[in-house]
C-alpha cells in the first residue's frame, strides 16, 4: 500500500474514534446521574480532606491549662516601649541599685561588663570603684600560678555562686537563672517580670496547692516558684530620694533588666528615626526627579496631520 493511503486511513480511523465518544454505546458513563455522583464524591473528598487537615494541624494546641501556663501579665504602659522614647536613665540607675542590693545575691548578670554601664548608668570613677571591690583571676604568670587582682572596667559583673551546682545547693535545688537576657527570654518581657515580682499574694488562694519549699505566684508557669517574694516597701534607699515602694523597685529593676538585654535600644531607635527621615526625604526627591524627567514625555501630544494634497 502506498504510504499516503495508509496515512489517510489512519487519519480517518482516529476521526471515527473521536466521534464515537458521543455514540449511544457509551452513554451510560456520562449520564446526569453519574456526573452528579462523581461531582458529589469529589466534593465530599475535598471537604473531607480540608476538615481532616484542619483537625490535624488547624486548631491551636492547648497542651497546658491556664494554671500550668501561668496567669497572663497585665499590659503596663512602659514609657520606653514607645517608638520615640528612650530608657529613663534615672530609672536604670535606680534599677541597677536594686539589682546590686537585692537580686545579685542569687542572680548573675554575667553578660554585662562594668564598662557598658559607664556613661549610661554611672560615671567612670563610680564603675572603677565598684569593679575594684571584686577580685578576678590574673593570667598565669611565669610559674603558671594564677593570682588575684582587683577588677577593672573590662571585667564582667561577677556571679554570686561559683557554679550552677553551688547555686542550686544554696536555693533548695532551684537554679536562679542569669538575668542578662531575661527580659527577652520570657514571654511577656517587662510585663511578666514586673507581674512576677509584685504578684506574690499574702496567702495562696483557697484550694491552691503549694509544694513545700516553693512559693505561690500565679504568674509563674505552674504557680509554684522557688524564689520567694524579695521586694518589700523601703528595702533600698534611693540616692535620688524616690520613694522605694515595692512596685517602684520592681519597675526600676525591670527597666534596668530591659536595658541589660537591649543596651542598644536608645541608639537603635535614634538610628531608626534617622533612617525613616532620610528615607522619606530621598523618596520625595525621587518622586520629584521622576516627574521632572518625565514631564516632557507626559505633556507631549502626538498629532497626526494627514498630508495635504490634491483631492483624488
Ligand atoms: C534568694 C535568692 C533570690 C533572690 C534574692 C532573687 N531571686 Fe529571682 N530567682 C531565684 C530562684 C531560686 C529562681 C528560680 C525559680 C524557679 O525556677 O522556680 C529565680 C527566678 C527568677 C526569675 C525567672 C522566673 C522564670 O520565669 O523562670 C526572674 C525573672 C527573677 N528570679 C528575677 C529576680 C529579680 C529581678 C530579683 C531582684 C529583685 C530576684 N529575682 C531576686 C532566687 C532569687
Amino acid at each position: 500500500m502506498p504510504a499516503r493511503v495508509v496515512a489517510r486511513q489512519t487519519l480517518r480511523k482516529t476521526t471515527t474514534r473521536a466521534a464515537s465518544s458521543s455514540s449511544p454505546s457509551t452513554e451510560a458513563t456520562s449520564s446526569p446521574f453519574y456526573t452528579t455522583l462523581t461531582a458529589s464524591a469529589a466534593t465530599v473528598v475535598a471537604i473531607g480532606s480540608v476538615a481532616w487537615y484542619y483537625h490535624l494541624y488547624g486548631r491551636e494546641a492547648f497542651a497546658m491549662t491556664p494554671q500550668e501556663e501561668g496567669l497572663h501579665p497585665t499590659q503596663y504602659p512602659w514609657e520606653h516601649y514607645r517608638w520615640v522614647k528612650t530608657f529613663d536613665h534615672q530609672a536604670l540607675r535606680r534599677g541597677f541599685q536594686v539589682y546590686r542590693e537585692v537580686c545579685s545575691s542569687c542572680h548573675s548578670l554575667k553578660r554585662i561588663p562594668y564598662r557598658s554601664l559607664v556613661g549610661t548608668i554611672a560615671t567612670v570613677d563610680e564603675m572603677k570603684a565598684l569593679a575594684e571591690e571584686n577580685e578576678y583571676d590574673t593570667e598565669p604568670n611565669d610559674e603558671g600560678e594564677i593570682e588575684k587582682r582587683p577588677g577593672k572596667l573590662s571585667d564582667y559583673i561577677p556571679s554570686p555562686y561559683k557554679n550552677d551546682e553551688a547555686a542550686r545547693a544554696a536555693n533548695n535545688g532551684a537554679l536562679p537563672p542569669d538575668l542578662s537576657l531575661m527580659v527577652k527570654a520570657r514571654h511577656g518581657g517587662c510585663n511578666y517580670i514586673f507581674s512576677l515580682l509584685t504578684g506574690y499574694p499574702e496567702e495562696p488562694p483557697a484550694g491552691a496547692t503549694v509544694q513545700s519549699g516553693l512559693n505561690f505566684n500565679p504568674y509563674f508557669p505552674g504557680t509554684g516558684i522557688a524564689m520567694a517574694r524579695v521586694l518589700y516597701d523601703g528595702l533600698v534607699e534611693y540616692e535620688d530620694g524616690t520613694p522605694a515602694t515595692a512596685s517602684q523597685m520592681a519597675k526600676d529593676v525591670v527597666e534596668f533588666l530591659n536595658w541589660a538585654a537591649e543596651p542598644e535600644m536608645d541608639n537603635r531607635k535614634k538610628m531608626g528615626m534617622k533612617v525613616l527621615t532620610i528615607g522619606a526625604l530621598l523618596f520625595a526627591l525621587s518622586v520629584w526627579v521622576k516627574r521632572y524627567k518625565w514631564s516632557t514625555v507626559k505633556t507631549r501630544q502626538i498629532v497626526y496631520n494627514p498630508p495635504v494634497g490634491p483631492k483624488r
